[in-house]
């Protein structure tokens, strides 16, 4: 059962004091048992409108070297899934080898999570913060979303998949130029709780200089 919109506390005005530090055993849970689910097991609902603003909000108060906002959100709900999924449908119906059976597949891309969040990367012109450093923020931003979606009750995963890296996909979603996909954050309410998976092994990739 998702808080209540209500439970998620206003953030600071610049200059008021952020309080950061705070001991949340909470949280340390949080990050000690995260899992993404799986795109099968993200059933309705999904998260409200509203309720998908406040998450994008408290997703972008990540690390932001000068401050340059260098990526945005571009919200796939309701019915604008079925449009989005035909756009990337439209744009390899001439692609050699493209069926109808995986037309079918691209058209409902976004329809397979009750919503999903475009992460776009848009790294700002900048003699101060390197583009790397540009596209890392906007890596924080999809992560940030995903536990953010968790500790408000909804489950999710981030994606890239085929049109993240496809520059006709890329524009067919409204992207400029200069911009890439950090990812698609799937939302939906977990139908399945996910098991814990094999992870990477930390001790052998901690040194001390
Ligand atoms: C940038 C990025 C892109 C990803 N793209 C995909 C993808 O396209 N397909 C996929 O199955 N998993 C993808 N993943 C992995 C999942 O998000 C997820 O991390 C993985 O399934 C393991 O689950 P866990 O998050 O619980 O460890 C991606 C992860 C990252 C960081």
């Amino acid at each position: 059962m998702p808080l209540p919109l209500s439970a998620i506390p206003a953030s600071p005005l610049e200059n008021e004091p952020a309080n950061a530090v705070k001991e949340s055993v909470e949280t340390l849970a949080l990050l000690a048992r995260r899992r993404s689910s799986k795109l099968m097991h993200l059933a309705e609902p999904a998260p409200s409108s509203a309720e998908l603003d406040a998450l994008v909000a408290l997703a972008a108060r990540v690390p932001d070297h000068g401050k340059l906002g260098p990526w945005r959100f571009v919200i796939i709900e309701g019915e604008a899934r079925a449009r989005a999924g035909a756009a990337l449908a439209d744009v390899i119906k001439n692609d050699e080898g493209v069926d109808e059976s995986r037309l079918e597949f691209v058209r409902g891309t976004f329809l397979r999570a009750p919503a999903c969040v475009m992460i776009v990367s848009a790294p700002q012109p900048s003699k101060k913060v390197p583009e790397w450093e540009q596209q890392l923020s906007a890596g924080a931003v999809c992560y940030n979303l995903l536990i953010a979606a968790h500790a408000l009750g909804y489950a999710g995963c981030w994606l890239t998949e085929w049109h993240a890296f496809d520059t006709r996909a890329a524009k067919a979603l409204g992207l400029n130029e200069n911009e890439r996909i950090a990812g698609f954050v799937y939302l939906g309410t977990p139908s399945v709780g996910a098991a814990e998976r094999v992870r990477a092994d930390v001790t052998t990739r901690v040194s001390r200089f």
